[in-house]
């Protein structure tokens, strides 16, 4: 545990005491996207204005994302572009996965740096910024033992049309690649009666679709007397008046039982896609990354979704080239691909992480490998995807539309199963409106429609 420490006294917080302004950067995940837009709230209510460019500000915030060595080391490319920045009064601060993982050895690399700051930490926000705004030049929050989850009563949301909202933080799974458990500390779940206020306070903001949010989302476990279930809580996010569309991702396999299912089945509000991870088809590389489930007692759960009264879209993230990995394995991944026929996935070259238990294991795979097993991967996928788009034509579905493109006429909006859908319409104001949109063709990433007044 790193308690807050103060180093110098200098005259940079001079800046943000008189009517501060901030530049807040996110690299990463959608949770680090949120993240961000709470800690938006916090500087908002503290009275600091956001502007558009570092040059601008004079708090330079990066929330930063350590899950694959590329994406670390962008923000340390990122920090040497404004090493020049302090000395003009600027105050520079790391959040977020690199933060946690740096701690202070981020003052070493980058002494221009002022606040460093994990995710685990973030309710320390605003004692952090008091101590920034008195002047001290180094301030730290690294706890992870903390049992607290990251609650404000501003966010500020990037998004106008689907909002997210953070359910479960931290994650106690422990897979043998991740710096998760290490970055976010242990799972912590929020009180289901203040994720339905802040459900019924997104209402009244005029969203209709919200977004449940965890590393494992379906691991949540309400730490109040009601003690309801994950699903329980997503039939409940549902009846809020006024919600039309409830997601939720990251879930994970072992914690996924048949009552998510009854739940999607029952409640048609609740989005008919479930973002599932394999990360391998091997039964040996997951026993070796510690997935905590087989093959097979995942491919039962696949068969349970399949098996639900309506449609529900499967998604999922693989990983090539685990320690290991032989050519078998890399063919189990391909066969279970076929098998599952994702409607899309997200696909990774492994990244060997500090501290996670796969650094130290033997028969690393070349770089060159990994390259070709994804491309291959990659291809194969392709070609699910288009099989899979191209029986989707003549099908309607319903969009909620989320972006108009500079074409004249050309509109996008997401399926409720998450297909991204572009299609034409003489209407003039569609945006964050629900429309009925004939598929009229398909690629392997989206559909193409027209619209169905
Ligand atoms: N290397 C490559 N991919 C990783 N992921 C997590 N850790 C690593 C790593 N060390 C992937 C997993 C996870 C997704 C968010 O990132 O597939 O589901
Ligand atoms: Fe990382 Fe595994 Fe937790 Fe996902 S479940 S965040 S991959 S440790």
């Amino acid at each position: 545990m790193v308690a807050p420490r103060n180093i110098a006294i200098d005259n940079t917080s001079e800046a943000l005491r008189s009517g501060g302004t901030f530049f807040l950067e996110t690299f990463g995940c959608q949770m680090n996207d949120h993240d961000s837009e709470k800690v938006a709230g916090v500087l908002l209510s503290r009275g600091y204005r956001q502007v558009e460019t570092p040059d601008a500000a004079s708090l330079v915030l990066y929330n930063t994302c350590s899950i694959r060595e590329k994406a670390a080391q962008k923000v340390f490319s990122r920090l040497g572009e404004y090493r020049t920045k302090q000395a003009a009064g600027q105050i520079i601060g790391v959040l977020g996965c690199v933060a946690q993982q740096e701690g202070e050895n981020i003052f070493q690399r980058a002494p221009w740096v002022s606040l460093v700051c994990g995710s685990a930490s973030y309710s320390k926000l605003p004692e952090l910024l008091s101590q920034l705004e008195a002047g001290n030049q180094r301030v730290t929050g690294l706890d992870t033992d903390t049992d607290e989850t990251f609650e404000t009563p501003v966010t500020r949301r990037d998004n106008p049309w689907r909002a997210y909202l953070t359910i479960i933080e931290g994650c106690d799974k422990a897979c043998a690649y991740c710096v998760v458990p290490f970055t976010r500390g242990p799972e912590r779940s929020r009180a289901s009666d203040s994720v339905l206020r802040e459900v019924r306070e997104l209402v009244d903001l005029g969203y209709s679709e919200v977004q449940l949010l965890g590393q494992t989302v379906n691991s949540y476990a309400d730490p109040s007397a009601r003690r309801i279930r994950f699903s329980d809580l997503l039939l409940a996010v549902a009846d809020v008046p006024g919600i039309r569309r409830v997601r939720f991702t990251t879930s994970h396999p072992r914690d996924f039982g048949a009552d998510i299912v009854a739940a999607l089945e029952a409640q048609p509000k609740l989005c008919n896609h479930v973002h599932l991870p394999v990360q391998s088809g091997s039964p040996r590389i997951l026993r070796a990354m510690t997935r905590t489930y087989t093959r097979e007692e995942y491919l039962e759960k696949i068969a349970m979704l399949r098996g639900a009264k309506c449609e529900i879209a499967i998604t999922t993230d693989v990983i090539v080239g685990f320690p290991g990995e032989t050519e078998d394995d890399f063919a189990e991944t391909l066969s279970l691909l076929e098998g599952v026929r994702y409607d899309s996935l997200f696909s990774f070259k492994y990244s060997p992480r500090p501290n996670t238990p796969s650094l130290s294991m033997p028969d690393a795979i070349s770089e060159e490998e990994k390259s070709r097993r994804l491309t291959i991967l990659q291809e194969v996928q392709r070609e699910i995807q288009s099989r899979r788009n191209a029986t989707l034509v003549g099908n309607t579905f319903e969009l909620l539309v989320g972006n108009k493109s500079r074409r004249e006429n050309q509109w996008s909006g997401h399926t409720a199963c998450n297909r991204v859908v572009n299609f034409a319409s003489q209407e003039r104001a569609l945006l964050g409106t629900y429309v009925q949109v004939r598929a009229t063709g398909a690629g392997p990433n989206s559909l193409v429609g027209e619209h169905v007044p």
